[in-house]
């Protein structure tokens, strides 16, 4: 303790001088609401609302400028194209928009628009810019991995001058009708329509035009000056068009107005999700008001925001622009691919037009408009029906979640700062005394030298190398944070390369761009550039970046990028990046390219080493899964935090970044004990189970919370580690095809209505495990929802739970339960024996618990487990043992009273794969107990079980335990025996 003394009072002294320096260096800390731009502050945003009011106000006299010009459509190997006249003045002049619409092979469609006059860069820049002329892109070039070859059966099944259908997609039974004047698209399945493009007029492709200098006012009362007037384009509202400041930072807009906007109709659905990331409910609200709508459109600019609210549309730190629509049974998508800041409107309208649709909803449409700034028009439409086939044409164009590194998935301690390498030892002996398991440890900001990145704070971190070899004993890894601002000081290697080998971020005169953060005045790595990131490997040579070692994985933070002293305290938009493109362009995507570089270092640290990386990111796009995990940022110690991660995540996960989690307990502030436990069981279900504080916060390490508290916090903790091989396998999935980790209810039962806005449960991937945390003070009950006429077993006590379909049941939850239920149907392995790191379960024996369904009489149980080395990339020459069991309870008969394990991939070669030492290793692991909950009732006499496996039979005690009150009867088999890599069965009769 003495030590700790000593170490405090430095440390204190440090933070003393440390708040005095944040002090000075970020001005932006103190954030609020205000500082971030509402629509009408935002000059496109409010010039294309208002773009749709007066669309509105003029009712059925308006008429959209967009016509497709008959003469110019062509359709060839699955695409259409054709030019779109967009008229801007009452004289009728015009200007061409190029038009694509790609039949994709996977059923998906892509609108594309582009502006020809920019394309050809026909254009003049104002105030000597030197960025690109054309819209931007090369999104695509960054985001898409696959999935764009055409479909070759497309077909145009008809078009005269007025309109072109073009049928599309499996069994051809997608449309899409498009309408020439004005332009408009219906998609439709099955000759009904799901999703239609501008069908309300407010398309609005801001063309490029040159800025004329307005007479002076004087002039104004001449007759000649008001026709000058009268020939202004449209007389529309200027004002925002050729520069913009915002909270003293001024936008020099070198391009002027280039917004593109577009309404898109959900026809009959009244449930839309997705445009993550928002503190908000998982089903998006209405945002044009009304009784608990939002008056604001959601937006998508990723910004560092300070304390972020819930319950709001307002921006957060990463942004993915698909948006999905559920209705009973039928589940559609669009991904809008924008990097640039974008709002969303959402409004929900009557629809008498379309009788077809049945059910909840059928006669509602839900409304949205988008908005970027710039960029192209580029819409991909996915007509589904299934929301598990959007995630998968999503993923086959963006990419899956990255086969994570085993230990990245059981828990992580972390906090703002651990101070010395001392300190992490300290954490590290602790958890083990208290017995509590653990992972990751984690290095935030002032573990550098003066938060100079690839530097140790050297009075503090003497010995990183033997810190982590520590660590390493029991498997565990440490994490340490590099941001992509990179301290503009002499004598620092990076910063100078960074300089001479001009890799930074420019400003909007070329220069290299300066701004402040975490170190003051600091440069920003751009990430955008192949040369930068070829740079970027070599800082993380082991032989570069001293001190770290294998078990070394990486957090970027910062990287929206935050700016402290810059406009919405992030970059100017009109620096530039590599490619001559405006930050403008490309902000949303920026966080994903830095994210992308790391990974890439990460996986070039040593020749002929292959190991999968682990990078943590805030800011993300679509593709960022790829990478890596997310986290949702500054969150509150407050009970109404640790609610809106549940929602929070769930909308990560069906959008294509299922890998998330929130900080656990809660980044600002100290939670009080019963907070800080409900957090633990709550985190427990997040994806990324990380504890994070604030460097003002109190210590509150788990061991620190003292009785009745800590048995039940290590419980949640162990929980979570018995569970690994479940959650593996999920992740598992979401690596194949990147199905949501942890799922809501709307996503595994679709036509149950009741449960399309329930966003406070989940269950874990397909292991039929429902679980609802406690949320609120006090609370010791959970009002759960059940989605289906199945058994529902309580997962501690084999209680069966008093369910009815569509309603929701009360569990107790004291402080000491986790409200936590097993869907009868299904099996999940585990495994039991409590150890220090998930590294030290490796080759343990599994658990397989398997929930008997309610029907019996073809009643069928089932359930996979996939496991790897957790580490290397041999699982793609197939060194992963991959099984699926069943269980069939169907009859009376020995062969309807199995539960049998076989491969669960169709794998021919599977007995040919070359063993590598760790499926060797394998050979020795087997599954030990089998639990059956709800076992059949005739099962009662009976004490033994036959295993038959890889040519053996013997035979084992089975335990049966009747049913008794509310408790279901099972049957326990212990020390089965059979290897968890070979097919066997065992025999209950
Ligand atoms: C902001 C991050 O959101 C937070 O988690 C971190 O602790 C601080 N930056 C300091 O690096």
């Amino acid at each position: 303790m003495v030590f700790a003394g000593k170490l405090s009072s430095t440390w204190t002294a440090y933070f003393a001088a440390l708040s005095t320096l944040s002090g000075l260096i970020a001005p932006a800390v103190a954030v609020k609401e205000h500082d971030f731009k509402k629509c009408d502050q935002a000059g496109f945003c409010k010039r294309n609302r208002a773009f749709a009011d007066n669309v509105v106000a003029a009712g059925s006299s308006w008429e959209t400028p967009y016509k497709i010009l008959p003469e110019t459509t062509s359709f060839k190997d699955g695409q259409f194209q054709a030019t779109v006249l967009k008229t801007i003045n009452a004289q009728g002049e015009t200007v061409k928009l190029p038009l694509t619409i790609s039949f994709l092979e996977s059923g998906t469609a892509r609108v594309t628009m582009d502006e020809e006059k920019r394309q050809k860069k026909e254009i003049e820049l104002r105030n000597d810019s030197k960025a690109r002329k054309e819209r931007y892109n090369e999104a695509e070039n960054l985001v898409i991995v696959g999935g764009l070859t055409l479909d070759k059966d497309a077909q145009l099944a008809n078009e005269d001058k007025t309109e072109a259908t073009v049928k599309y997609g499996p069994s051809s039974n997608f449309e899409a009708h498009i309408k020439y004047a004005p332009f408009a698209i219906d998609f439709k399945r099955d000759g009904v329509s799901q999703i239609k493009f501008n069908d309300r007029g407010f398309l609005n492709m801001e063309h490029w035009r040159p800025k004329i200098d307005k007479p002076e006012p004087e002039k104004k009362e001449g007759e000649e000056n008001q026709e000058e007037k009268k020939e202004e384009p449209t007389g529309e509202d200027e004002s925002t068009w050729w520069d913009e400041t915002f909270g003293g930072n001024t936008d020099t807009k070198p391009r002027g107005p280039e917004s593109v906007a577009l309404d898109i109709t959900f026809v009959g659905f009244d449930h839309i999700y997705g445009i993550p990331s928002h503190a908000g409910p998982l089903a998006l609200k209405q945002t044009r008001g009304g009784d608990g709508n939002y008056v604001e459109p959601y937006r998508l600019y990723n910004a560092d925001v300070f304390e972020y609210i819930l319950d709001s549309p307002m921006t957060l730190y990463g942004a993915i622009p698909l948006m999905q629509a559920h209705r009973k049974d039928s589940h559609v998508g669009v991904f809008w691919l924008n990097a640039a800041e974008t709002w969303v409107d959402v409004t929900k309208a009557k629809d008498a037009t379309n009788p077809l649709t049945l059910g909840i909803g059928a006669k509602t449409n839900t409304q949205t408009h988008w908005i970027s700034e710039s960029g192209l028009l580029d819409a991909f439409v996915f007509l589904g029906p299934t929301a598990q086939d959007i995630t998968h044409k999503f993923a086959e164009l963006t990419g899956t979640t990255a086969m994570p590194q085993e230990a990245s998935i059981a828990y992580h301690q972390c906090r703002w700062n651990y101070i010395s390498d001392d300190d992490v030892k300290d954490v590290d002996r602790k958890m083990d005394r208290y017995k509590i398991p653990y992972d990751v440890i984690w290095l935030d900001l002032e573990y550098t030298d003066d938060r100079k990145y690839f530097t140790w704070a050297g009075d503090m971190f003497k010995d990183p190398k033997s810190m982590g070899e520590k660590l390493d004993e029991h498997g565990r890894k440490l994490v340490v944070l590099i941001d992509p601002h990179i301290k503009n000081v002499d004598n620092y290697h990076v910063s100078s390369e960074l300089k001479s080998k001009e890799l930074a971020v420019k400003d909007k005169t070329g220069g290299i761009f300066e701004g402040w953060c975490w170190p003051g005045s600091s440069h920003w790595i751009d990430a955008f550039n192949p040369k930068a990131i070829d740079w970027w490997k070599t800082l993380f040579k082991y032989t570069a970046f001293k001190g770290t070692a294998e078990n070394t994985f990486i957090w970027n933070d910062m990287n929206e990028p935050s700016v402290f002293n810059g406009p919405e305290t992030t970059m100017p938009k009109d620096n530039l990046h590599h490619g001559g493109w405006e930050h403008r362009d490309v902000h949303n995507v920026n966080g994903m390219t830095f994210h992308n570089a790391t990974y890439q270092a990460l996986l070039s640290r040593k020749s002929g080493e292959l190991r999968r990386p682990f990078v943590l990111t805030r800011s993300f796009f679509a593709g960022s899964q790829r990478y890596g995990a997310m986290w949702t940022g500054d969150n509150q110690a407050a009970w109404d935090h640790l609610g809106a991660s549940i929602p929070m995540i769930l909308s990560q996960g069906i959008s294509g970044f299922p890998f998330s989690g929130a900080d656990v307990g809660g980044f600002f502030g100290n939670p009080d004990k019963e907070l800080l436990t409900r957090w633990y069981q709550a985190g427990a279900f997040y994806p990324f189970f990380r504890a994070h504080a604030h460097i003002d916060s109190r210590r509150r390490e788990p061991y620190l919370v003292g009785e009745p508290y800590l048995p039940i916090v290590t419980a949640a903790i162990r929980l979570r580690y018995s569970l690994l091989p479940a959650w593996y396998t999920a992740f598992h999935q979401a690596y194949v095809d990147n199905t949501p980790i942890v799922k809501p209810m709307f996503y595994t039962h679709p036509s149950e209505e009741a449960g399309f806005g329930i966003d406070d449960q989940l269950f874990l991937g397909d292991t039929g495990l429902l679980f609802k945390p406690v949320v609120e003070q006090g609370k010791e009950s959970v009002d759960i929802f059940i989605p289906d006429d199945e058994v529902y077993y309580n997962y501690f006590t084999y209680d069966v739970a008093p369910t009815h379909k569509g309603k929701k049941t009360t569990l107790a939850a004291p402080l000491d339960t986790i409200p936590l239920l097993m869907r009868g149907g299904h099996i999940f392995p585990r495994r039991d024996r409590p150890r220090r790191s998930s590294a030290l379960q490796r080759f343990d024996d599994y658990t397989l618990v398997v929930a008997v369904p309610r029907q019996r009489g073809g009643g069928r149980a089932e359930g996979t487990l996939y496991v790897d080395d957790g580490d290397s990339f041999d699982f793609e020459k197939g060194q992963y043992i991959h099984r699926r069991f069943v269980l069939l309870t169907g009859d009376d008969s020995a062969a309807g009273q199995r539960l049998v394990s076989t491969e669960a991939e169709a794998r021919p070669d599977a007995g040919k794969v070359k063993e590598g030492k760790w499926l060797k290793q394998m050979r020795d692991v087997h599954v030990d107990k089998v639990i059956v909950v709800g076992a059949p009732a005739s099962w009662a006499g009976r004490k033994e079980v036959t295993v038959e496996s890889e040519g053996k039979t013997w035979t084992l005690g089975m335990e049966y335990v009747p049913a008794e009150g509310g408790r279901a009867a099972y049957a326990t088999v212990r020390g089965v025996g059979a290897r968890i890599g070979a097919d066997w069965t065992i025999a209950f009769a």
